[in-house]
C-alpha cells in the first residue's frame, strides 16, 4: 500500500540474508563446536576396549570404601575442565618452582587425589600408556555421578595430557569464590558456554558433600546473617562453634543435611528455604535472574538432571588437548620424563 520501492527492496535483500544466514548460525555452530573438541564417544574401544569398564569397577569399589570419593569425583570435573582446559593439570603435584592447582586457595578441602592414582593403576595394568588422566578424571566424575543417585551422562572421550600446571592465580580467573557476586559468576560460566539454568543446574553439585567452617563463619560471626533461615543457624552455629576455626580441626557443615549422600533436586529447596551454606549458593535463589530456574529445578528433578547433564557435557568438552598434542601421563600427579 503505497510502499516505496527501495523499502520493499530493502526488506527482500534483508530477508534473503536473514534466511541464507540463519542455517549457518545454528546448524554450523553446532557442529563445530561437536567436531573442533576431537573428542568422541568410547575412543578406547580398539586400543583398550576394557577401559571405562575398569574405571566404572575402580569407582563402585572406592565408592563402597569411602564414600566421599564421589563428591572428588564431581567437583574434580569443574576444577579441571573450567581452568582453560579439561587437561588433567589440575593433578599435578607442585614442584620446587610452582605451586599446583590443588594446593592453591580455590581448591581448598579437594580430597581423595590418591584415589585418582588407584585407578589410573588399574587402567596402566590392563593397557600401559593408552588411557589419559584427563579421560579418567572425566570418566570418574560421570560415574561418581551416576553412583550418588544422578543421571547417567555418556561423555565423549579421547583427551590427553597437559604437561603443565596453570598455576595457582590462573584459577581466582576461572573459578568463582564462595562469596562472589552472582553476575560475576554467570560471567564465569558464561564463558564456556554454560547459559543461566546450567549455571544453576551445576550448582547443585552442592547436594552431596560438606563445607569447612573458614568458608561459612563470615556468615555466623560476629553477627549471624540475618538471611540464613534461623532454623538452621543453631545446627551451624554446633558444627562451627568458633569465630575463627581451628585450621587443625576438621570442622565443616554437610551441605545438604537432608539428603546428604544424594545428587538430588534437595539442593533448590534447601536454597530457597535459606539453607543455603555458601554466600553464592543463597544468592542464587535470590538473584532474580537465578530465582525461576532453581525453583523450576526444586519442582522438577527431572529438569534438573536434564540441565545438569547439558551442563557438565559442555565442561567436560572444554577445550581438551587431542591428537598429538600434549601426552598420555604414567602417573597422574605428574608429567613423564622426557628422554
Ligand atoms: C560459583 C561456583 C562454585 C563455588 C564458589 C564453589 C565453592 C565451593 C566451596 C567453598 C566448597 C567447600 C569446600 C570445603 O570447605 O571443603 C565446595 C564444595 C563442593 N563443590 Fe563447589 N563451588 C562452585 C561450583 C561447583 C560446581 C560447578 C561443582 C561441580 C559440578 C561443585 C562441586 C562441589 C562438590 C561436590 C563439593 C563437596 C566436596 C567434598 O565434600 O569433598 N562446585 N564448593
Ligand atoms: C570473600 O571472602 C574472602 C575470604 O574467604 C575475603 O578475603 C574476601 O574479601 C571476600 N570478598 C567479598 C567480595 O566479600
Amino acid at each position: 500500500m503505497g510502499s516505496s520501492p527501495f523499502l520493499s527492496l530493502f526488506l527482500f535483500f534483508f530477508f534473503l540474508a536473514l534466511v541464507s544466514l540463519t542455517p549457518l548460525a545454528i546448524g554450523g555452530g553446532d557442529e563445530v563446536g561437536v567436531k573442533s573438541t576431537g573428542l568422541v564417544l568410547n575412543f578406547y574401544k580398539e586400543s583398550c576396549p576394557q577401559a571405562e569398564e575398569i574405571i566404572s569397577q575402580q569407582v563402585k569399589l572406592l565408592y563402597k570404601r569411602h564414600k566421599n570419593t564421589a563428591f572428588s569425583w564431581l567437583r574434580n570435573i569443574f576444577h579441571d575442565c573450567a581452568v582453560q582446559s579439561c587437561d588433567a593439570s589440575l593433578l599435578l603435584d607442585s614442584t620446587r618452582r610452582s605451586l599446583s592447582e590443588k594446593e592453591a586457595d580455590r581448591s581448598f578441602g579437594m580430597r581423595n587425589f590418591r584415589y585418582i592414582e588407584t585407578i589410573k593403576e588399574a587402567v596402566e595394568r590392563e593397557c600401559p600408556g593408552v588411557v589419559s588422566c584427563s579421560d579418567i578424571l572425566v570418566l570418574s566424575a560421570r560415574d561418581g555421578i551416576a553412583e550418588l543417585g544422578g543421571p547417567y551422562i555418556p561423555l565423549r572421550t579421547g583427551r590427553r595430557d597437559g604437561r603443565k600446571s596453570r598455576g595457582a592465580d590462573l584459577l581466582e580467573e576461572y573459578l568463582p569464590d564462595h562469596n562472589e557476586s552472582i553476575s560475576s559468576v554467570m560471567d564465569k560460566f558464561h564463558a564456556l558456554g554454560i547459559d543461566t539454568p546450567g549455571v544453576v543446574a551445576l550448582l547443585g553439585a552442592h547436594s552431596v558433600g560438606r563445607t569447612h567452617c573458614v568458608k561459612l563463619v563470615h556468615r555466623l560471626y560476629p553477627e549471624v546473617d540475618p538471611a540464613l533461615n534461623p532454623d538452621h543457624v543453631p545446627h551451624m552455629l554446633k558444627k562451627c562453634p568458633d569465630a575463627i576455626p581451628d585450621p587443625k580441626a576438621v570442622q565443616y557443615v554437610r551441605n545438604d543435611r537432608g539428603t546428604p549422600m544424594k545428587l538430588d533436586n534437595n539442593y533448590y529447596r534447601n536454597i530457597l528455604d535459606d539453607k543455603g551454606l555458601l554466600q553464592v549458593d543463597h544468592d542464587i535463589a535470590h538473584d532474580k535472574r537465578t530465582r525461576p530456574f532453581v525453583k523450576k529445578m526444586a519442582k522438577n528433578q527431572n529438569y534438573f538432571f536434564r540441565e545438569f547433564s547439558r551442563a557438565i557435557t559442555i565442561l567436560s568438552e572444554n577445550n581438551p588437548l587431542t591428537g598429538d598434542e600434549g601426552e598420555i601421563r604414567k602417573r597422574c600427579n605428574a608429567v613423564n620424563k622426557r628422554h
